[in-house]
């Protein structure tokens, strides 16, 4: 990810982050440029914020730019993904089309579904750059459903061990593979990031804490977990409610410390620059 550093006497030089740029307007200037590539950024906010509509018009603006991308949703199905990107008049359907953009409905209705299986073989088949996940706060919810390979070779995952009896969870070796099934929600947490992060794309992670915004997420565990921490806000300002985001972390960023106000137009998001505050 650090593409050059050189050090002359005292003065470092040409210290570079690799930059996935989102595309969406406004935003990129608060992040010098883009996501870390590479990374898991946390997208948190409460209902109606616009997380979904802000993951799809990631996704949108890098495949129109040479980066295709895998939206993972276990929370909207996908004929209601696809009206909402018509909308906006972003032709995602021509973009599937092209094998640019895969969209992955994950199924609560199958018991013992291997996500990751899923996930790894669509990425490989449309060579996914950017992946987007809706959300974990849901698939934590129905986390029982779900069997993650727990370790193989080069997996990061491979460093955890596991109490079966303490986790009242199932492992299967499959050979090449060990996969977990268990009942530990921030154990299931912090292996679904851990592969995310594995599949070398840059990734938005949606989630949600309490209505307030002043707890990120459920699970308490994936705030500190991810690389990241994009929070979208909705507040009622008199008789109106008004959308704004901030970015609560962003590893190796000198991210803005602002929050900013955004409006969702026809075309999609644009996020305002922040007036300086006057002290
Ligand atoms: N075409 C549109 N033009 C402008 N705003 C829209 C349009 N479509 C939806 N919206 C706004 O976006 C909101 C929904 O955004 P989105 O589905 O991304 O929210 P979310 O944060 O993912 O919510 P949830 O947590 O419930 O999934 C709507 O409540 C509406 O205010
Ligand atoms: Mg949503």
């Amino acid at each position: 990810m650090v593409i050059g550093l050189a050090l002359q006497g005292d003065c470092m030089v040409d210290y570079k982050i690799e930059r996935a740029a989102t595309g969406i307007e406004g935003f990129d200037a608060l992040v010098e440029g883009g996501l870390p590539r590479g990374t898991n950024v946390l997208l948190t906010g409460a209902p109606g914020t616009g997380k979904s509509i802000f993951v799809l018009e990631y996704l949108y603006q890098g495949a129109l730019n040479g980066e295709n991308g895998l939206y993972i949703s276990v929370d909207s199905s996908l004929p209601m993904i696809r009206q909402q990107a018509k909308l906006f008049g972003w032709d995602i359907e021509k973009l599937e089309q092209e094998g640019k953009l895969f969209f992955l409905q994950v199924p609560l209705d199958k018991m013992k579904f291997n996500l990751f299986e899923m996930i790894e073989s669509v990425k490989k088949q449309i060579g996914a750059k950017r992946v987007v996940f809706d959300s974990l706060a849901t698939f934590a919810i129905n986390l029982d459903l779900f069997t993650i390979p727990l370790g193989y070779a080069g997996s990061i995952a491979s460093s955890v061990s596991v109490d079966s009896a303490r986790d009242n969870s199932t492992i299967t070796d499959k050979g090449d593979k060990i996969f977990y099934t268990g009942n530990s929600e921030k154990r299931m947490i912090f292996l679904i990031l851990a592969e995310l992060r594995n599949l070398g794309t840059t990734n938005l992670v949606i989630t949600y804490g309490d209505l307030s915004g002043n707890q990120l997420t459920v699970d308490g565990v994936s705030e500190f977990e991810c690389d990241g921490i994009i929070q979208m806000h909705n507040e009622l300002i008199g008789a109106k409610r008004m959308r704004s985001m901030e970015i609560v972390k962003m590893r190796d960023t000198n991210n803005s410390p602002y929050i900013h106000d955004v409006q969702l137009s026809s075309a999609g998001f644009v996020i305002k620059p922040a007036e300086e505050l006057k002290l």
